[in-house]
């Protein structure tokens, strides 16, 4: 687990975006596709909205993802698994960054064909306990024709990153701006923060 750690850690040093292309196990993606999916197929997910739970706004145009918030109290053992990995994560990097992470949220995010999120950053004015963003694609066979990258404006650089399953980005949520491109096929990723 410390490689893959070391992987996402490095590259954030290096370059303030970590990517590890084989964060989580291809087992531990395709069961929580499924259990994505399935949940989307019950109407659980909710229409994602831009600003905080006070001043939320709905904008298709803006944004355009559904949601589901991930929770140990589903005793998923998959869902869990990925919060044990995410709570692993956390220890290492306050251990050995002194970060001061002191928890984290996450949810399951679902882009239809057609959907994107534009140019944002992740932390809100009025609220700035999300210290770092995370995401973890779930997408097997992703194609360059599918779209959904999500770019990152690093300096004068854009980082492209395609959605691809397995791999996890991380980068700071009150510098980074970035962007979901128009996806042309559903889009299915886990979305969180860690917070202090
Ligand atoms: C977000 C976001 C990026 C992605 O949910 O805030 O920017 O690649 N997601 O899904
Ligand atoms: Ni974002």
């Amino acid at each position: 687990m410390e490689a893959i750690f070391e992987t996402l850690i490095s590259s954030y040093i290096d370059n303030k975006i970590g990517i590890c292309n084989q964060f989580i196990s291809e087992k531990l993606g395709t069961h929580l596709k499924t259990n994505l999916l399935a949940l989307h197929e019950k109407k659980l997910f909710v229409k994602a909205g831009v600003g905080n739970v006070e001043k939320l706004v709905f904008d298709k145009f803006i944004r355009s993802d559904s949601i589901y918030w991930l929770d140990r109290s589903h005793n998923d053992i998959y869902e869990n698994e990925y919060l044990d990995l995410m709570d692993d994560f956390i220890s290492y990097l306050n251990l050995t960054c002194y970060m001061g992470i002191t928890g984290c949220e996450f949810h399951y995010t679902l882009y239809e064909a057609g959907s994107l999120y534009k140019k944002h950053i992740d932390q809100f004015k009025e609220n700035e306990s999300r210290k770092f963003s995370m995401i973890s694609y779930l997408n097997s066979d992703w194609k360059a024709e599918d779209g959904g990258e999500l770019i990152i404006y690093n300096l004068n650089m854009e980082q492209e990153v395609t959605p691809t399953t397995g791999k996890t980005v991380f980068f700071k949520s009150n510098e980074m701006q970035h962007e979901v491109l128009l996806t042309n096929e559903r889009r299915v990723s886990i979305t969180g923060w860690l917070t202090s």
